[in-house]
């Protein structure tokens, strides 16, 4: 770690004159950054560097580098809009990414869904990505919590082990972003998107952002609109109980269900105890309660079919698909390690010294977020927060996951209490159509959440038939043009 430190005395001499370097330079430093101090805080400056295709196939402009706060440093990889202008107005909208885990990297995302570029079958190089997110707006990945993928901290600080002090880094990272080093996205529209564990990442970061605003008007504001949380892990009570439904019918869209009744039965009368303790860590989230509750629900309920899910064995991510390799199931996810660790894909990133490897997924975050009450907590009180704050909220669902599954989202998203709730309980799901065919449900609301104020705040759930936890990577078309729906404030059925 020590080696960043001359770096940053050689390229920082002072704010007010860092600030202003232009972002593209033509002649490479000695470390081929430029850097960008802080207006908020002396301890945090972004340090990026401009990309081509050839580490990443795309025609757009791409850039990437780290946000150091403190000692603390979170990779990003940015990408500019492809059909949406390049605008040098302060109205560029701006979609973050944010893989789950707790642990995942957002390369996973990036490389394996919906990024500009794809890993390639080799694990060599990238494909171009007719589907990838960044077609109306512009995308960014960011690993997180810091100790995730190529983000990693200063030696002997300790790993963020819960959802608020990752969103806290994360809220930095993005109002210097928005205001220094991108400045044509400061009045957005910003939209914050993810997958699984995002289910509690972004309403975390959201609450912040939304939090943050109000504290520090004088601040650069980050102009959030909306969240897009796919197959989220909002509310942990509710994804165990979706296990029954997921497994032992054939809702989620197949013809038999994957487990005989035997089993079943098995976990029908696991539940209401499963239910019971994970109902007291809502109520008393004291980590001892909440990893009791984990411990109940995994013994009763889950293990059954997780317990089986690894290479050769069933996959947790789709449940009629099979699982090639350990942990995350799809070999591509493999692949993307490889090429991430190439000589050439370090060089290019110039990725410090104190990263040896990357990995896809870092289990020492995974074990600090396992010593605390975040894994079994729910984040629906943080998602009231923002709808109650006019922040738009789309949940969608590939409904052949058991991770996440739909069946534990319909049950929170009908049980969460906020304004629409009745609303949005008293409506059926409908079919709704993409390319001209079903593409699976949806239902929503529009609700006015302030007095005197005209703007509703839309909230809907949209599910996608045959996809499972991955929907960008199983339905890319019917994932882009969601997303792009979700953008331009359109209806989906
Ligand atoms: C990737 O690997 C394939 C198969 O080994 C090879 O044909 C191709 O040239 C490699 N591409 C690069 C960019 O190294
Ligand atoms: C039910 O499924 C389990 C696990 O696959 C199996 O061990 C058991 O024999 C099955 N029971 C019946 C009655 O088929
Ligand atoms: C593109 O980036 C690579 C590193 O990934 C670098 O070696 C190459 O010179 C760059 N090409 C151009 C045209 O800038
Ligand atoms: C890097 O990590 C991957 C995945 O954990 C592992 O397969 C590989 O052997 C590691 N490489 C080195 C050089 O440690």
């Amino acid at each position: 770690m020590k080696s960043l430190l001359w770096l940053q005395a050689l390229l920082v001499p002072a704010f007010a004159i860092t600030s202003q370097i232009p972002l593209v330079q033509d002649e490479p430093t000695v470390s081929d950054f430029t850097v960008h101090q802080s207006s908020v805080s002396p301890d945090h400056s972004i340090r990026i560097k401009r990309q081509n295709a050839t580490l990443c196939n795309t025609p757009v402009d791409q850039y990437t580098g780290w946000l150091d706060v403190g000692a603390k440093h979170l990779f990003f990889w940015y990408f500019k809009g492809e059909n949406y202008p390049a605008s040098r107005t302060a109205s560029e909208p701006l979609a973050l990414w944010l893989t789950g885990g707790p642990g995942g990297s957002s390369m996973l995302g990036m490389l394996q869904e919906l990024g500009p570029c794809l890993i390639n079958e080799h694990g060599n190089g990238t494909v171009y990505n007719e589907y990838g997110w960044n077609k109306e707006t512009a995308l960014l990945f960011v690993d997180q919590p810091a100790g995730v993928g190529f983000s990693y901290l200063d030696e002997g600080e300790p790993l963020p082990g819960d959802s608020f002090t990752t969103a806290a880094d994360v809220h930095l990272f993005l109002q210097m972003f928005v205001s220094q080093v991108f400045p044509e996205h400061g009045d957005g529209p910003l939209v914050i998107t993810g997958e699984s564990y995002a289910g509690h990442y972004l309403p975390a970061l959201g609450a912040q952002i939304v939090s943050q605003n109000a504290l520090h008007p004088k601040q650069p504001q980050v102009p959030l609109k909306s969240l897009a949380i796919g197959n989220g892990y909002v509310s942990p009570l509710d994804t165990a109980y979706g296990y029954w439904e997921t497994l032992c019918t054939t809702n989620p869209g197949v013809n038999e269900p994957v487990f005989n009744s035997t089993r079943c039965d098995i976990m029908a009368a696991n539940l209401p105890r499963c239910m019971d303790v994970s109902r007291t860590c809502y109520e008393h989230p004291d980590p001892a309660i909440c990893q009791a509750a984990s411990t109940v629900c995994w013994f009763g309920v889950i293990e059954f079919y997780d317990g089986e899910s690894y290479a050769g064995g069933r996959n947790r991510f789709d449940i009629t698909a099979p699982c090639d390799i350990d942990e995350f199931c799809y070999a591509n996810t493999a692949l993307i390690q490889d090429y991430l660790n190439l000589d050439t894909t370090f060089r290019a990133l110039n990725v410090p010294k104190a990263i040896k490897n990357f990995t896809v997924g870092s289990e020492a975050v995974a074990d600090a977020f396992q010593a605390t009450n975040d894994l079994e907590i729910s984040l629906m009180p943080e998602l009231t927060y923002l709808l109650a704050n006019q922040i738009d909220v789309l949940i969608y669902q590939g409904n052949l996951d058991l991770a996440c599954n739909t069946a534990g989202a319909k049950r929170w998203t009908s049980n969460m209490a906020w304004k629409g709730q009745a609303e949005f309980t008293s409506r059926e799901l409908k079919p709704w159509k993409s390319g001209g065919e079903v593409a699976g449900t949806t239902k929503e609301v529009n609700i006015q959440m302030v007095e005197g104020d005209e703007k509703r705040t839309r909230f809907a759930l949209v599910t996608v038939d045959g996809s499972g936890h991955m929907v960008p990577q199983d339905k890319p078309a019917v994932a882009l043009d969601m997303l792009n729906r979700w953008l331009a404030g359109k209806a989906f059925d």
